[in-house]
């Protein structure tokens, strides 16, 4: 099957010929149909996230079980899955809290690259390739571990779909789950890619009045008011007092940063009001520090709180954000400004990279 293999930090994809086993106890074999070009893969072509090399990118996909390995008993042939990166045992200390996105039962293999037994079902030419997330989703098919696996509507069409992997559930539940937005609340969003654009819309859900969207592309100031902006500021000197302006002088309820860039997060906690919170859904790149005033937090009351898939338990939210998405209550297809082929994955980074796209998808035939 063609995949596309990162071999070195800072290279391109290559599309290769790869051998994909057959999906051992537990595992399933997934035909991809769509897989959606996120930042949190680009870190590892930059290094800002480490991993073993070569691997197969990909964490925001969904397609069809095509045959199950021994045991697997979430899912059968035909059935039409979300793939969730981060896989749940339902049993350890942080499942039984309530907080399965944070489970570290599966910590292990997956951020070492393989399934859950250690091992990979992936290779070219003999030689070990890895996985990333467990699944692998820049290609054609993949052998996924079953507790990555939650089954959707088969009514519901498979390209938006696969952005319910990562980006729109990691956007919307940040503002449902994570914190609590309420009727009437003030919200900015730092970064409007395709996790803060999903911000955007959960804030619209929740029914935020003032919703200010800062980004530091022109393209993302239209894209940010279809999605619920009812204010677009272009990153700079003066976002802060721009948007004091706009929330009574006080500064927001809450602020989301969608970048990753400890500066940004640094500045965004000042846009924050006495009392408020800064949420933090960006990835900064590992080893990076992010520096808040222990005097203002305190003397101010200002929380601080980190995001990780939007606090979301996949199992519940997938499907409820689904059914939300098809009684026309969250845009979904919007999302998609360009679809492309396997083939095209780099020019797809560089469109995302550029900020010309709210998400750009790879479709498989
Ligand atoms: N917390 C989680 O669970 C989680 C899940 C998914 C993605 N992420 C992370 O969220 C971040 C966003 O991901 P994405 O896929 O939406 O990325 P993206 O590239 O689609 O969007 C990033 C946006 O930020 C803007 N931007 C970049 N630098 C900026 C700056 N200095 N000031 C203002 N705007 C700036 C870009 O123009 C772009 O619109 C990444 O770090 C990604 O790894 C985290
Ligand atoms: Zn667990
Ligand atoms: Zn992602």
């Amino acid at each position: 099957m063609k995949a596309a293999v990162l071999y070195e930090p800072e290279s391109p994809f290559v599309i290769e010929d790869v051998t994909l086993q057959e999906p051992g106890p537990g595992e399933v074999l997934i035909q991809m149909v769509a897989s959606g070009v996120c930042h949190s893969d680009w870190h590892v072509v930059t290094g800002a996230t480490q991993h073993p090399l070569p691997v197969v990118l990909g964490h925001e996909g969904a397609g069809i079980v095509e045959t199950v390995g021994e045991g697997v008993t979430r899912v059968e042939p035909g059935d039409h899955v979300i793939l969730n990166w981060a896989p749940d045992c339902g049993e350890c200390f942080y499942c039984l809290h309530g907080k399965p996105n944070l489970c570290e039962a599966f910590l292990g293999p997956v951020w070492a690259g393989t399934m859950l037994d250690g091992t990979t079902r992936l290779s070219v030419d003999g030689e070990t390739v890895y996985h990333f997330s467990g699944l692998a989703t820049f290609a054609e098919q993949a052998v996924v571990p079953e507790q990555t696996c939650v089954s959707i509507r088969k009514d519901a069409p498979l390209k938006a779909a696969s952005l319910v992997g990562c980006a729109v559930t990691t956007g919307v539940c940040v503002t449902t789950n994570t914190v609590q937005v309420r009727p009437g609340d003030s919200v900015v969003v730092y970064g409007c890619g395709g996790v803060g654009l999903n911000v955007l819309q959960g804030a619209v859900l929740c029914g935020a009045e003032t919703i200010i969207a800062v980004d530091r592309a022109p393209a993302k100031m239209d894209l940010a008011k279809e999605f619920g902006a009812t204010d677009t500021l272009m990153a700079g000197d003066d976002t802060v007092e721009a948007i004091k302006d706009l929330t009574g002088g006080r500064g927001a309820d809450y602020a989301f940063e969608a970048i990753g860039i400890p500066a940004v997060q640094e500045g965004a906690l000042e846009a924050v009001r006495p009392g408020g919170t800064l949420v933090l859904a960006g990835l900064a790149p590992m080893g990076t520090s992010t520096n808040f005033p222990g005097a203002i937090l305190v003397r101010q009351e200002k929380n601080v709180v980190g995001s990780y898939y939007g606090t979301a338990n996949t199992r519940r939210d997938f499907p409820m954000i689904l059914d939300l998405y098809m009684a026309g209550k969250l845009r979904l297809d919007e999302l998609i400004s360009r679809e492309y082929t396997l083939d095209e994955i780099n020019e797809a980074y560089e469109a995302m990279l550029s900020g010309q796209v709210a998400r750009g998808v790879i479709v498989f035939e």
